[in-house]
């Protein structure tokens, strides 16, 4: 049988793993700046992730969510305890779309209403309404185009309160720093006066940390910075560092009702136990502060570039170029072994790094940069 060829794929074939660095058949080590997307958090293999893992594998992998199960209420105090936001409730699933799906259905129930706005080059996920809300019409199908969606530009408190003045808005989604779309973040003043208008016209505000969340931005979620309360925030990536898990917060003015969401995988006894072990890892080795002090370095180092702009907050990091960096992203994989990622705005390479990565790793970025340049 064929695999379905929907992905264009870099002659690389990691098969281990270690920290920030993988290693190919042939035993060559490349290093990680890409973190798989955003995805490795802690580090590949860290022991204490690997070993409760395996526990747990020893006690029970899965049942249904038609029965107790105390892992998921443990994350959730140890969610509330790390992001402070206590007061919230906590929904699981296994991805980042799949958060996002949740979130936007939510909104729709809590609100009666079914329009959502979304933002110019926004990236949500790939079903249905996520998919809707993404600010790409190459990968949405026919089916997504029944949605109803409005894109905005950031910054334009003007237009926002011309829509959720029209009375059908479920649903204002953001993300605070944009992943796919290129690293822009809306300003201070227009995030705060976005909640604002969420609540004067009873829309839901949901903030998209799939990608930024769980401490990469530097604050646990990157709209920390702005001391807003979403009614609605969602997580992925990090949260397992590999193992497949999302989620959903919900402000407690949102009250649940039975059978309003499910899942059958969300919640599980290994994805909640791969999420303990991120967050006690991030606890133990003070990664969120970890995170702004290498941003710290990486900007020192990356404003030595001529013509670099440098984009980005914590460890969710690029360097918009005058030039498409297609093929300096090539180069840095085949010549110096170091994976970065790209982004939907050709011109920026994106810096996407296991938090647990020290200033040797972007010495040797810059390094290599400075011999390709
Ligand atoms: C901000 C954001 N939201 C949602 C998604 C979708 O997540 P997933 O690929 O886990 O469905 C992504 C993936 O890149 C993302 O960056």
């Amino acid at each position: 049988m064929k695999l379905f060829d929907v992905y264009p794929l870099y002659k690389v074939c990691p098969i281990k793993a270690k920290d920030v660095y993988v290693y190919d058949e042939a035993g060559t080590e490349y290093l990680d700046l890409y973190g798989g997307h955003a995805v490795i958090s802690v580090g590949h293999s860290h022991p204490h992730y690997i070993n409760r893992l395996q526990e747990q594998l020893q006690d029970i992998a899965f049942y249904s969510n038609a029965v107790e199960n105390p892992l998921q209420q443990q994350l959730a105090d140890e969610i509330g305890e790390q992001s402070c936001l206590h007061e919230y409730q906590l929904f699981l699933c296994s991805s980042g779309a799949e958060a996002n799906e949740n979130a936007l259905k939510l909104a729709s129930f809590h609100t009666g209403k079914k329009r959502v706005v979304a933002f110019k080059n926004a990236f949500h996920g790939r079903t249905s309404a996520a998919v809707a809300a993404t600010d790409n019409q190459n990968i949405n199908a026919p089916l997504n185009q029944q949605q109803r969606v409005t894109f905005i530009p950031f910054n334009d408190a003007e237009i926002l309160k011309n829509e959720l003045q029209k009375g059908d808005i479920c649903a204002v989604i953001f993300e605070p720093i944009q992943g796919v779309g290129g690293l822009d973040q809306p300003e201070d003043d227009f995030v705060i006066k976005m909640e604002q208008l969420c609540y004067q016209y009873e829309t839901a505000l949901i903030a998209d940390e799939v990608q930024s969340g769980f401490s990469r931005s530097g604050t646990f979620f990157a709209f920390q910075n702005n001391n807003i309360k979403p009614h609605i925030i969602t997580m992925a990536k990090g949260m397992g560092n590999g193992f497949p898990i999302g989620g959903i917060l919900v402000h407690p003015d949102i009250r649940p009702k039975y059978g309003m969401l499910g899942t059958t995988f969300g919640g599980n006894h290994m994805a909640c136990t791969a999420s303990l072990a991120v967050l006690e890892i991030l606890k133990k080795n003070k990664l969120q502060k970890h995170a702004k002090e290498m941003e710290v370095y990486f900007r020192s180092k990356a404003e030595k570039i001529k013509g670099a702009k440098i984009k980005g907050r914590g460890l969710m990091l690029g360097l918009e170029f005058d030039f498409e960096v297609g093929n300096l992203r090539k180069r840095l994989i085949y010549e110096k072994q170091i994976f970065t990622g790209g982004s939907s705005n050709k011109n920026v390479l994106r810096i996407l790094p296991p938090l647990t990565v020290q200033k040797v790793h972007f010495d040797q970025l810059f390094e290599a940069l400075k011999d390709i340049l």
